[in-house]
């Protein structure tokens, strides 16, 4: 299915010279997708961390907001990583991702999980035990869980869009 609204803009990055450059190197596409791929599994274990102590399977004798503090720097600089590494991949074959519906997919859920994760994070600025608070146990574990799930469908979603050529 061709997202037809994205074509001109796809057609313009094609045309573009970097696009061509990097189309043309044998080298950038394969050492750019190392990067990224390796900025997933760095982002992946910050989040699994964060989302095992919200559930209470790890680190329990830390306060939540300590876990926060360890792994949130990894998660936003990795996604910087991601965002800089897949804008490279995107122009280098634009077609395979911006005419892409399983693309668009990955990027929505990608929004998602990023508002989540800012949720989560929020009310330590003014409670550092509010997750931790017995009112508040149910809904951290459903955030945890839903973190967990919406992660991991980005994975395969970034997988995924490899099978998904017209
Ligand atoms: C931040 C913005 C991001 C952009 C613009 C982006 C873009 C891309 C692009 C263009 C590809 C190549 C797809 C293909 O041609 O087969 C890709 C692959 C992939 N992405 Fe992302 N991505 C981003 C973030 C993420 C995140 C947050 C994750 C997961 C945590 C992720 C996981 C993957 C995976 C697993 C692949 C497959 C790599 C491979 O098969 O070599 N991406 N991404």
């Amino acid at each position: 299915m061709a997202l037809a609204f994205l074509t001109p803009f796809t057609t313009w990055v094609a045309d573009s010279p970097v696009s061509v450059a990097i189309g043309n190197s044998k080298i950038i596409t394969p050492a750019v997708q190392c990067v990224h791929i390796l900025a997933v599994s760095v982002v992946m274990s910050a989040i699994l961390m964060m989302d095992l102590r919200l559930l209470g399977l790890v680190g329990r004798d830390d306060a939540m907001q300590m876990s926060s503090r360890r792994y949130l720097p990894w998660v936003w600089w990795g996604l910087l990583v991601l965002f800089c590494s897949g804008a490279s991949l995107i122009i280098g074959e634009p077609r395979r991702s911006l005419q892409n519906p399983i693309f668009l997919l990955k990027m929505s859920l990608l929004v998602g999980s990023a508002i989540l994760t800012a949720l989560t994070q929020a009310p330590f600025g003014h409670d550092a035990g509010f997750w931790q608070a017995p009112k508040h146990r149910y809904a951290a574990k459903a955030l945890a869980v839903a973190s967990l799930i919406l992660w991991v469908a980005i994975v395969l979603c970034g997988r995924w869009i490899a099978y998904t050529q017209e």
